[in-house]
């Protein structure tokens, strides 16, 4: 099968050769505004070729994958979807709310089918804890906490296009929190403070990052985030109820040092970033879109569902904004 991926930066580089090594991909067209990117990441492995975004659609993929950035998802979906081309494109699935539903809309309108990159879905970690939850082993889920840090920020250009550390950073944690636990938030109140570059306040954004989300079942979660994690990247998820636990993401090497003597745990080197955390979830996810653009499967994450996720990505900027909690049917009306 033919790919064609469009973005060649941080994330697109990797998702190059991570398609390479799936079975079935038998070419790869890489392309960006910028033919060094473009040439380069397709240098990166063997039998891809490069160009331009007019040239990806004209070599009539077999799927198309979109890592430009957030601002060019809606309108590179819609050329894809129109084109018939089955697409993956990351998150977040648009910039702004009024575009994300419009997306939708088209989309559900064509029978083309398009999955939104949450990689977290395809963790073994999070996958376990759902099992575990829908399994009874953790009675019924009474507090949940969510935790999402970089070691070092992002480059300061990519800040002001992000959309925010709700929409472009915690969007993962709303993701995964409906899809672990199956149920939806009703309310959300969410803080932040400026304490490093100053490129983050001058976008309107915040580098610590706290929200304490309501779901409709009475359940409490918090959520923290930080742009500045100096012990490396710490992506964790603990879910606690009447029989157990389970805390995704505590393995050997967490960021995390014990202050308790004579404890070893944990033995590892931290994780740096998260092109490492998730490389086997990165793999995972594509080698479904392979099988989604084979027609093999439906999309596993669609459109409608990361709208849900951007709800309360809207809800919590609004709340930040104004410093009050916000209620989801707020921003959904
Ligand atoms: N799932 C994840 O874990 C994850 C991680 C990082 C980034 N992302 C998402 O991936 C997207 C890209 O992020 P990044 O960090 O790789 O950004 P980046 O700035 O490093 O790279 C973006 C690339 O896209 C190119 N580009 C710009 N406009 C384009 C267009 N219209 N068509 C094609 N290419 C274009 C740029 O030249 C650049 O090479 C963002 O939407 C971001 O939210 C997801």
């Amino acid at each position: 099968m033919r790919f064609a991926i469009l973005g060649a930066g941080r994330i697109g580089i990797a998702h190059v050769s991570t398609l390479m090594a799936q079975t079935g991909v038998s070419e790869l067209l890489v392309a960006d505004l910028d033919p060094a990117r473009a040439r380069t990441a397709a240098e990166s492995v063997g039998a891809a070729s490069h160009g331009t975004i007019d040239d990806a659609f004209s070599f009539r993929p077999d799927g198309i994958v979109i890592a430009a950035p957030t601002p060019a998802h809606a309108e590179l979906i819609l050329r894809a979807v129109r084109a018939g081309i089955p697409t993956f494109c990351e998150k977040p699935l648009a910039e702004s709310l009024a575009s994300s539903v419009a997306v939708v809309e088209e989309v559900e309108r064509h029978d083309v089918p398009v999955q939104i990159g949450f990689q977290r879905r395809f963790d073994a970690g999070y996958r376990a804890a759902k099992q575990a939850l829908e399994a009874g082993d953790i009675g019924e889920l009474r507090r949940l906490h969510l935790l999402t840090c970089d070691p070092t920020p992002p480059p300061a250009e990519y800040i002001p296009q992000s959309g925010g550390i709700y929409r472009d950073c915690h969007i993962h944690d709303f993701d995964i929190l409906r899809w672990v636990t199956g149920r939806e938030v009703v309310s959300v109140f969410a803080t932040g403070t400026n304490r490093g570059a100053a490129f983050f306040g001058e976008a309107g954004d915040v580098d610590e990052s706290a929200a304490l989300l309501t779901l409709d079942d009475g359940t409490l979660a918090t959520l923290q985030g930080s742009r500045y994690n100096g012990a490396g990247y710490d992506v964790r998820m603990e879910l606690a109820g009447t029989l157990g636990n389970r805390s995704v993401g505590l393995d050997d090497r967490v960021p995390l040092t014990s202050a308790e003597p004579g404890v070893g745990f944990p033995a590892g080197t931290p994780w740096p970033n998260f092109q490492e955390r998730f490389a086997a979830a990165y793999s995972a996810e594509l080698a479904a879109f392979v099988s989604v653009a084979a027609g093999e499967r439906p999309s596993p994450c669609t459109p409608r569902e990361a709208l849900e996720a951007l709800y309360i990505a809207e809800a919590a900027t609004l709340s930040r904004a104004e410093g009050r909690s916000v209620r989801l049917d707020e921003v959904r009306g």
